[in-house]
């Protein structure tokens, strides 16, 4: 993926590390169009922002994927890129059945989410010149985070989708990018006061710096996860799960 140059539409934009990486490619001389669900967001980011370009979108939400894909690619013809980083990540309690309504509103937000988006743009995406998608895993596919069960599951699934995905567009011109960040200081499960959480400018000045080094890269790996994404391979897993199990 080129730095520059791209129109590139971020569903989960209008917050964290989504918003972050609008307002970093903004900058860097890209057209970028941020969608989610929080309208007051969508608004305030194009006041502020001019350049940046807004549409409302649930990602939990077949027919809001069809209706805002549709407009995105109607408005803008020339999109080629695709981050796809609306989420949520919810503690979980599998000692009871009480769980299952969070199980399920997650996979459908950050596993059927970013998998219909993919239906979605690809067709489009594959009329372009070239294109990139890219999805957004997380440390923990790697390693579970044991209190946060289906969301790891989740991130682990988007992970191995995006390598079967990655192999069967290989002899297109679609080029496949899992961003696979650490722990880093945004809202989400309130991470943003935490001490072991990565600042998000420096999450945002590393991820920019891997792809303006390496625009093929299929794994943007900031040095932060590499204690996770790398646990298993390096013998050091069962240490990092008892870790992550709070022993
Ligand atoms: N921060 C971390 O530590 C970390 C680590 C690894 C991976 N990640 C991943 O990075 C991504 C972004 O997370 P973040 O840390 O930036 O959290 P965040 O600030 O809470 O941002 C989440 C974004 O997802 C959007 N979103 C959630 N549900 C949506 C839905 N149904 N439809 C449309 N948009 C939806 C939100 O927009 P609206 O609320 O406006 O819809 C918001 O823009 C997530 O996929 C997360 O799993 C984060």
């Amino acid at each position: 993926m080129n730095i520059t140059g791209n129109t590139l539409f971020i569903p989960g934009g209008t917050s964290g590390l989504g918003l972050g990486l609008a307002l970093r490619f903004r900058a860097a001389g890209n057209t970028v169009i941020v969608g989610g669900r929080r309208q007051e967001l969508l608004d305030q980011i194009t006041n502020e922002h001019p350049g940046i370009h807004a549409v409302r979108i649930d990602t939990a939400d077949p027919a809001s994927i069809a209706d805002a894909t549709a407009q995105v690619i109607a408005n803008y013809p020339e999109l080629d890129s695709v981050i796809l980083m609306a989420g949520i990540m919810q503690a979980e309690d599998l000692t009871t059945p009480d769980f299952l309504a969070t199980s399920e509103r997650i996979i459908t937000t950050n596993l059927l989410g970013p998998i219909r988006l993919i239906a979605a743009l690809t067709p489009h995406f594959a009329s372009r010149p070239s294109a990139t998608i890219v999805t957004v895993s997380s440390g923990l596919a790697f390693v579970p985070l044991p209190v946060t069960p289906t969301y790891n599951a989740t991130k682990a699934a988007i992970h191995s989708f995006t390598e079967s995905l990655r192999v069967q567009l290989a002899d297109t011109a679609i080029q496949v990018m899992e961003l696979v960040p650490p722990k880093v200081a945004t809202e989400l499960m309130g991470n943003a006061d935490a001490a072991d959480s990565m600042p998000v400018d420096e999450f945002l000045d590393e991820t920019m710096s891997i792809i303006a080094a390496q625009p093929d890269a299929t794994e943007i790996l900031v040095d932060r996860v590499k204690f996770l994404r790398f646990a298993e391979v390096e013998g050091r897993y069962d240490a990092v799960l008892t870790m992550l199990s709070g022993h």
